[in-house]
């Protein structure tokens, strides 16, 4: 019998349209397998869901090939192909009657893009803090418009992740949200060390 203080985690808690069976939340956490082993990455978050957490979440996941954090292994979602990748991993989840996320994030600092070779961008120009110190270009009113634009296709390709896993698994638990989360480097959610932009060179990210 469970002292009675701790009832309260068992208990059921909304967010926003779905709920979550408990209050045990997996934050987003990388662990090597990502998009490259799709697999394996699903069978370890379905274990997740199986001892019981309610909200389960990827880790890092690129929306654009401009933010590629290779030599790092983590999971993407640049186009349709990556979508099967992440649906195995909602159905593994869903499996248990437990809530998949993903962790949509656009890398500034951290990427060298080995991978994809684009030049890498963000609001400014300085090199990067991760394994290769390559330049990051500033971004200009267009980049910011292309980002804004990237991360709405991402946001939509996520849907239809979810629309696949419950395609595959009628019975499944509807899901799930995007976790908005990030650590330093990343776009969403920078420090003031960051903030050194003009901007008026290229106006405020809503321009
Ligand atoms: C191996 C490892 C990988 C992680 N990967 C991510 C990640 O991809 N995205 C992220 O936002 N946080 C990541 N984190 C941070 C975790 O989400 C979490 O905040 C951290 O482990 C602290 O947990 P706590 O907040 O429950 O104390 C990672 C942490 C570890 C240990």
């Amino acid at each position: 019998m469970r002292d009675q203080r701790f009832d309260i985690l068992f208990e059921p808690v909304r967010i926003g349209p779905v709920v979550a069976k408990n209050r045990f939340y997996q934050p987003p956490h990388c662990n090597g397998m990502g998009s490259w082993r799709a697999q394996a990455h699903a069978a370890m978050r379905g274990v997740k869901a199986e001892g019981g957490w309610a909200v389960i979440n990827t880790e890092h996941c690129s929306i654009h090939p401009t933010s590629d954090v290779v030599p790092e292994v983590l999971h993407a979602l640049w186009d349709d192909a990556d979508i099967p990748n992440l649906a195995v991993m909602c159905d593994a989840v869903h499996a248990h009657g437990a809530l998949a996320g993903v962790q949509l994030a656009y890398a500034a600092y951290y990427n060298s893009n080995r991978y994809s070779r684009e030049v890498p961008m963000g609001p400014v120009a300085r090199p990067v803090d991760s394994y290769y110190p390559v330049q990051v270009r500033q971004m200009d009113k267009t980049d910011i418009r292309n980002l804004r634009r990237w991360w709405g296709a991402a946001q939509h390709a996520d849907r239809r992740v979810r629309r696949l896993a419950r395609e595959s698994r009628p019975a499944a638990a509807r899901a799930d949200r995007g976790h908005a989360g990030g650590r330093r480097g990343r776009l969403r959610r920078q420090r003031p060390y960051y903030h050194r932009r003009d901007v008026r060179a290229a106006g405020p990210a809503g321009a």
